[in-house]
């Protein structure tokens, strides 16, 4: 009787934990699969649905409802700087994002908003051998109206995750994320600098620490998001970049992660720089295959203004191939221009060739690059297999260029009510 009984729970038990692994494994693959989905189509705008997962879901997504904040003792918060000093990426605001993974204690632990500090690592830290590591960059500004906005939160953490995907880190709930982002902009909210030159700039981050040598996906992983105030990226709004093209140097190929924002990828485009720096040049013009199609410019994508044999106007940018990191500003000069329908728009293979070409037939009207630090960058010179090609961009009076960024900056100041800019309160 006591053996048939002890025989049955016995199984009971057994047959609840498959069931329990089986909800779990599920769960984690439906959160895989939509972000997969999300990055398949990158055009395409989706949020997450935050409601469908239940309490005890630290596998899937850490919560905002569990942040916790520790604010810097008053004595200890640092002064601000003067807007017209900023530097990109110098001067850090007085508190960060923290938010740890450990696949032992179940996943996500409880994101926690704390005093800006150092990081202590394992020296076996993935992070810091096989640069298991992915980032994003994004921006808060002070609108007209006094309010803070982000630029298209949404979008920034769809990519995350995409990168997540591709490095073997946990993804999340991006909108679970972005709550905690609006909170820990809230708290540093006097670091939004009060001027229309400049803005707050957001570097979630997320890296591989596990301390374990062996090139495996690493069950341990820290999330964190750190600020600096931002003036102009450029010096100068209207300054326009000359670019190196050498095509014995590639950033991303197919089948790569060229599409994900990995510091992998950032490192050795460093020296390809430094060597544009060197001849006179600001940025670099990465070029790929034997036909030297153009993918992007520096950390920008690019866009080419031209016109055709039929004496149309078009905006052309190259398609997200793999090749080209989908750009959330890319995506949104794509929408606003789709909506001014006063051009043809589109997104095809771009070689130095067809460049060339139209600069001698006088049809080359602007090119710019296109991202969060600068907005839009117009170009002026790209020198290309020893020959300076000359670029008319901020020559017209009424370039397309000026007109985006324009548009852009009036969503993002508040200027224009718009939901890709919505105030974090
Ligand atoms: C390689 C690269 N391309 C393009 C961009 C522009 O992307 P976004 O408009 O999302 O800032 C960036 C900047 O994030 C970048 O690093």
């Amino acid at each position: 009787m006591f053996n048939s009984t002890k025989q049955c729970s016995c199984k009971l038990i057994f047959q609840f934990q498959h069931k329990l692994k089986q909800a779990s494994r599920h769960a984690t693959r439906a959160c895989s699969l939509k972000v997969k989905r999300a990055m398949n189509d990158p055009l395409e705008e989706r949020k997450y649905d935050t409601d469908q997962y239940d309490e005890t879901d630290s596998e899937i997504t850490f919560r905002f409802k569990d942040l916790t904040t520790k604010l810097c003792d008053p004595d200890h918060l640092r002064s601000k700087p003067d807007v017209a000093d900023l530097k990109f990426g110098h001067i850090f605001t007085d508190h960060m994002l923290k938010i740890l993974y450990h696949k032992k204690l179940g996943g996500w632990q409880k994101p926690v908003i704390i005093p800006f500090e150092n990081i202590s690592l394992h020296p076996a830290a993935k992070v810091l051998h096989y640069a298991v590591e992915l980032f994003e960059g994004m921006k808060a500004y002070r609108g007209v109206d006094g309010k803070i906005r982000i630029f298209r939160p949404d979008m920034n953490m769809i990519r995350m995750n995409g990168s997540a995907l591709s490095s073997g880190l946990p993804t999340f709930d991006g909108m679970e994320m972005v709550k905690c982002l609006n909170r820990l902009v809230e708290v540093d909210q006097e670091w939004v600098p009060h001027s229309e030159a400049s803005s707050l700039y957001l570097r979630p981050t997320l890296i591989g620490i596990d301390g374990t040598l062996g090139v495996q996906q690493s069950d341990s992983a820290l999330l964190f998001a750190i600020m600096c105030p931002v003036g102009s990226y450029f010096n100068g709004n209207d300054d326009s970049i000359s670019l190196l093209a050498d095509p014995s140097y590639t950033r991303a190929w197919p089948g790569g992660c060229g599409d994900k924002k990995l510091g992998s990828n950032y490192g050795p485009t460093i020296r390809v720089q430094n060597k544009a720096i060197e001849k006179g040049r600001q940025q670099v013009l990465w070029l790929y295959g034997p036909d030297h199609q153009i993918t992007e410019v520096g950390t920008m994508n690019i866009f080419v203004f031209y016109q055709n044999e039929f004496g149309d106007k078009v905006l052309v940018t190259p398609p997200l191939t793999g090749l080209i990191l989908p750009g959330v500003t890319r995506q949104s000069i794509l929408q606003l221009c789709e909506q001014w329908k006063e051009f043809r728009i589109e997104q095809r293979t771009v070689t130095m060739g067809e460049i060339v070409k139209l600069q001698k037939s006088d049809k080359l009207l602007e090119m710019f690059g296109s991202g969060t630090a600068c907005i839009v960058s117009p170009i002026s010179s790209i020198e290309y297999q020893d020959e300076i090609i000359n670029i008319p961009t901020i020559q017209h009076p009424n370039p397309i260029f000026r007109r985006i960024r324009e548009e852009l900056q009036a969503i993002q100041y508040g200027h224009i009510e718009h939901p890709w800019a919505q105030p974090i309160d």
